[in-house]
């Protein structure tokens, strides 16, 4: 339910999205992951792209990744790697780019899984602690802008209801295992607390996005 709240934001407002297999913003070096721009408009012709630290919007293939499928929309890593770290995002000929999506490879051994996408605000959030080689349900710690906020037994914190205020830094920290890297955590109010309960999406905030460019989608 909340993931179909934000998509459908996407849809309307940006026409392609930007999705991540597996949905985490922090990934172990060494692991697979898969990016897929989903789009509504097929001719659109997206291509992913990214910067890092070291080089500014390469497209899947040109140095990264493995295209995956007939088009450059997809893409596969196989063995990712510190310097993956980055932005990624779908751009199409014509311009306009999708959400983009924070990636933070590290080589050691404890992430904070925390969502990729912005949040809603009034939804549920829930993060996982997780150490590279034991199974998870650790005991952990979460931080947020550096002050610890909970010690979870399970090695999971749920923020419930979440608010702008909660917008901010996270990390987590396994005794024994290590501190996570930092990851923000976007928090943004395109609904409120009571969707209406039809599937009826939510007004956009733009004039008709079908009719009239979309200056929020173009980014110069
Ligand atoms: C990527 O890098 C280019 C060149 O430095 C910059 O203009 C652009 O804003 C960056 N894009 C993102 C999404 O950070
Ligand atoms: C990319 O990964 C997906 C699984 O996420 C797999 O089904 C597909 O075959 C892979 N494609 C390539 C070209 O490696
Ligand atoms: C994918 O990108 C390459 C390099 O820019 C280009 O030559 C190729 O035509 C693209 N393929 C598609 C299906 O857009
Ligand atoms: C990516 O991370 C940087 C630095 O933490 C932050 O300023 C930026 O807002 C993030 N972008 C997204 C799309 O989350």
């Amino acid at each position: 339910v909340v993931h179909f709240s934000v998509w459908i934001i996407f849809i309307l407002t940006l026409t392609a999205r930007l999705t991540v297999s597996p949905s985490s913003s922090q990934i172990f070096e060494g692991d697979f992951v898969s990016l897929s721009c989903e789009e509504d408009d097929s001719s659109a012709g997206w291509t992913l792209r990214r910067n890092t630290s070291k080089q500014q919007r390469t497209q899947c293939g040109d140095g990264w990744g493995k295209p995956a499928g007939s088009t450059n929309s997809s893409c596969n890593i196989s063995y990712i790697d510190r310097w993956d770290s980055g932005v990624y995002w779908c751009e199409s000929r014509e311009g306009p780019i999708s959400n983009m999506v924070n990636l933070t490879v590290t080589g050691g051994s404890v992430i904070l899984q925390s969502p990729v996408l912005p949040v809603m605000e009034g939804d549920d959030v829930t993060l996982l602690c997780k150490t590279k080689t034991t199974p998870s349900n650790l005991p952990a710690a979460f931080y947020k802008d550096g002050s610890l906020i909970r010690k979870q037994p399970t090695g999971h914190m749920t923020i419930q209801h979440v608010s702008r205020s909660d917008e901010g830094l996270y990390k987590c920290d396994i005794s024994g295992h290590g501190e996570s890297p930092s990851s923000w955590i976007t928090v943004t109010g395109e609904h409120t607390t009571t969707p209406p309960p039809t599937s009826t999406p939510p007004p956009p905030s733009t004039p008709n996005p079908a009719s009239t460019p979309d200056p929020a989608a173009v980014r110069t």
